[in-house]
């Protein structure tokens, strides 16, 4: 087999310092792999005005696959501010990279496993074990959105009578995000839980959506659902909404299994069910499509823990093992998951989070030691 291709993008902040704990494991796993490093992120736009260049996209069109750490993202009059002065004024609009690399490979799915490992004293509860699979490339993240609101728009809204209420207010006074779900989008994300559950042995897939308000939108998410479940006979599919799936998630988190969801619930969901098993040092998520897939923890960059291997990198080296599984290395995957539970279950070496004062580096060589 031909040598493997990953590349590696750690991004802002604390993603460096949770990539230099997944290239320590990723030594000792010893890979038939060339690891080839690319640039993206906060210090480009404020260099280049782009957070993400052709270069680096050109990079990971040349990979298998590409392990990600994290990325500062602030909102437009933030970012503008942000840019060397030779760009200010000049028409630069910052958008999140990640959110246009999961457009631009088609990554469809957002999988996000939340399991509480044995002996985390961060656990809500020990006997936790859903997987997150949110929708990925549309819905609220379509990126179609309009401020001010152009005529053209405001007289395609105006076919519906709902719009008439908005009909005296200025063009500058107000803003449209346009929600976007798709029969294929739905179709897929829901038949890659399905798929999941099956191949993993679980028994109940959860629909979570909100179709008694949003009618439309969640409601072909949710016939869709409903559609694709008569293909899995011994897999049950459940339909809760979005609110109460929060408060479910709280009172009973152990009933659920897999979650199947669109992109701004998956993404507020995930965070969610991953603070019920330690938090964001222990959230790990794979971006997947058909032809590629990106593998990042679900944390952001921290800035202010930057460069100080203090943060958990857990979450990074969970993330590895689905990159591993992915690659179709599963016995590289289990067992880097096996020495990762069973330091977490040892309870000697643990980051700060977790009520320890190990760094960052120190846990992944422990990892490593056990692999
Ligand atoms: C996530 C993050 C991203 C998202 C941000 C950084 C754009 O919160 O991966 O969950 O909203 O998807
Ligand atoms: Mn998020």
């Amino acid at each position: 087999m031909a040598k493997l291709r990953i590349a590696l993008l750690p991004g802002d902040g604390i993603g460096r310092d949770v990539m230099d704990a997944a290239r320590i494991v990723l030594e000792k796993i010893d890979l038939d792999a060339e690891y080839l490093e690319g640039e993206v992120g906060w210090e480009l736009w404020k260099r280049e005005g782009n957070p993400l260049p052709q270069r680096t996209i050109d990079l990971l069109k040349s990979t298998d696959c590409c392990l990600f750490g994290a990325i500062t993202s602030k909102p437009k009059e933030e970012a503008e501010k942000e840019l060397i002065p030779e760009l200010q004024g000049k028409g630069y609009t910052y958008s999140s990279p990640i959110v246009a690399l999961r457009q631009l490979f088609d990554l469809y799915i957002n999988m996000r496993p939340c399991k509480a490992y044995p002996g985390n004293p961060l656990n809500y509860r020990d006997d936790i074990d859903l997987v997150v699979f949110r929708e990925n490339t549309e819905g609220l993240y379509a990126g179609v959105e309009f401020y001010p609101l152009p005529d053209g728009v405001r007289r395609a809204l105006e076919t519906h009578p709902k719009m008439k209420r908005f009909a005296d207010v200025p063009p500058d006074e107000i803003a449209l995000t346009c929600r976007i779900i798709t029969r294929r989008g739905a179709e897929r994300i829901v038949r890659a839980a399905f798929e999941y559950a099956k191949k993993t042995g679980r028994k109940s897939v959860t629909i979570v959506e909100k179709p008694n308000v949003l009618r439309e939108t969640s409601g072909l998410m949710v016939r869709t659902a409903r559609e694709v479940a008569k293909d899995y006979p011994g897999i049950e599919l459940s339909e809760a909404n979005i609110d109460s799936m929060a408060m479910w998630l709280i009172k009973n988190p152990q009933d659920y299994s897999v979650l199947v969801t669109s992109n701004l619930f998956g993404d507020v969901i995930s965070d969610l069910a991953g603070q019920l098993v330690g938090g964001l040092g222990f959230a790990s998520s794979a971006n997947i499509g058909d032809h590629y897939a990106l593998f990042e923890p679900v944390h952001g960059s921290a800035p202010k823990y930057a460069g100080q291997y203090k943060v958990n990198p857990m979450a990074m080296l969970l993330t590895v093992s689905l990159m591993l599984e992915w690659l179709g290395k599963q016995e590289e995957a289990a067992k880097l998951e096996r020495a990762i539970a069973s330091v977490i279950k040892e309870g000697k070496v643990r980051t700060y989070d977790m009520g320890g004062s190990t760094s960052t580096l120190d846990v992944a060589r422990e990892v490593a030691r056990r692999l």
